[in-house]
């Protein structure tokens, strides 16, 4: 497995130098120019996907016709299913006009890139989940970025992102802002917002990262809208993540608004089985588990098997040792409550029941204050 990201990422090389993106790391290798001149009785043989939102025509086939002329003699500009046009005759980010000029136009000039499926868009991430061992960041990103939401307002919409107060600036984010949305960039400059948005991306990114630890599939519903300044997001931290340090009285009076149940805080807090407290984030200092890039139900069974003692770590934060691992005081409330033990008493037995509780927690939890999404992208 690859070594866990660090911070900063990669000093004196940006994390955005990461060899990940398929069809070329720069939009101008990603990029070629096609020119179709309609003729009469002759047709296009092209075809392409619509979204409203989208900024691209994804090219779903080429089917004979004026454009396979095309890829013939020009093989180093080919059309390909899976590239899409950026661009018709001048227009671009009107997907509703770009289409009509397609139809309605004699001569099509045409900017096209390359690899901009979803599918190219999961390869993309799953290539970064691996070569950065990255996932576990990226599901605290999803998580914090929907977590914001108190039960009246806050949702998934990347405000984080924007520098200038608000989730940026969240105590309870530190490290995101700083490390796993740079580790993000060159996916997000490739596909934000031609075919996904950002918050988007988080949410899928954050499931990819899963699925490359080992754990369940999950499904993303697309269509979170983006915030367009600091205060489109939470401008309040108040009640809305939680402390490490705190009880199961806490847990409950932060999850509860959110609309979930013991069951479901017990099932998310599954989630510490990857990944590590930083000191220099959130105070707290090390992994939770032994592998912290495997998503799989050993946090439960370290929760019920293991000797923890409380220690005092150079921030002056209180947390649990067993070892090299460590337990965070919410971590501990769920064996020390009855309600919750029963829970992870259930998950540290059956890893697939904590994966479909999970799962359906999770799903909720990331679409937390939106309006209804898509099944697709
Ligand atoms: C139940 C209350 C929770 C508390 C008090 C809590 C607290 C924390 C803290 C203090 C960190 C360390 C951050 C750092 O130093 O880098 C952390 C990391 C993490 N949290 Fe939580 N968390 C909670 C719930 C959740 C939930 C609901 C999820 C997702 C479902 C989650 C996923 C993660 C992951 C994956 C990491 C590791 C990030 C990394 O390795 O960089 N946590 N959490």
């Amino acid at each position: 497995m690859p070594a866990m990201e660090s911070w900063p990422a990669n000093p004196g090389k940006s994390a955005l130098d990461v060899p990940t993106v398929s069809g070329g790391n720069t939009a101008m290798e990603r990029t070629y120019k096609v020119r179709l001149v309609k003729k009469e009785g002759q047709k296009l043989g092209l075809d392409v996907d619509y979204m409203a939102e989208r900024s691209v025509l994804p090219i779903l086939v080429i089917s004979g016709g004026i454009a396979e002329q095309w890829n013939k003699q020009h093989p180093e500009r080919k059309m390909n299913t899976g590239d899409s046009i950026t661009e018709v005759n001048g227009i671009k980010g009107n997907v509703a006009l770009m289409l009509e000029k397609c139809k309605a136009d004699q001569t099509l000039e045409l900017t096209v890139c390359k690899c901009l499926t979803y599918g190219h868009l999961v390869a993309d991430l799953e290539k970064l989940m691996l070569v950065k061992g990255c996932g576990p960041i990226m599901i605290r990103l999803s998580w914090h970025d929907a977590g914001v939401f108190n039960g009246s307002d806050g949702c998934p919409n990347a405000a984080m992102r924007l520098a200038g107060g608000g989730e940026h600036a969240f105590g309870a984010n530190a490290g995101l802002p700083q490390v796993a949305i740079p580790l993000l960039q060159a996916i997000s400059d490739k596909y934000v917002p031609k075919l996904i948005s950002h918050s988007d991306l988080w949410a899928l990114a954050a499931n990819v990262a899963i699925k490359v630890m080992g754990g369940p599939d999950i499904v993303t519903h697309f269509g979170r809208m983006d915030a367009q300044s600091p205060s489109d997001g939470a401008t309040s931290a108040e009640g809305r993540l939680p402390d490490g340090d705190k009880d199961a009285q806490h847990l409950r009076d932060i999850f509860r608004p959110k609309g979930f149940s013991d069951k479901d805080i017990v099932a998310l807090s599954g989630a510490h089985t990857v990944g590590a407290c930083h000191a220099d984030r959130s105070g707290f200092e090390g992994p939770w588990t032994a592998d912290k890039l495997k998503f799989d139900n050993s946090y439960f069974q370290d929760l019920l098997n293991k000797n923890w003692t409380m220690e005092t770590v150079k921030s002056g934060n209180k947390q649990y040792r067993s070892g090299k691992e460590m337990m965070l005081t919410t971590d501990m409330a769920l064996v020390e409550d009855p309600k919750f033990k029963e829970y992870v008493m259930k998950y540290a037995a059956n890893q697939t029941a904590f994966f479909d509780d999970y799962k359906e927690a999770w799903v909720k939890l990331q679409e937390l204050g939106c309006g209804q999404l898509r099944d697709i992208l």
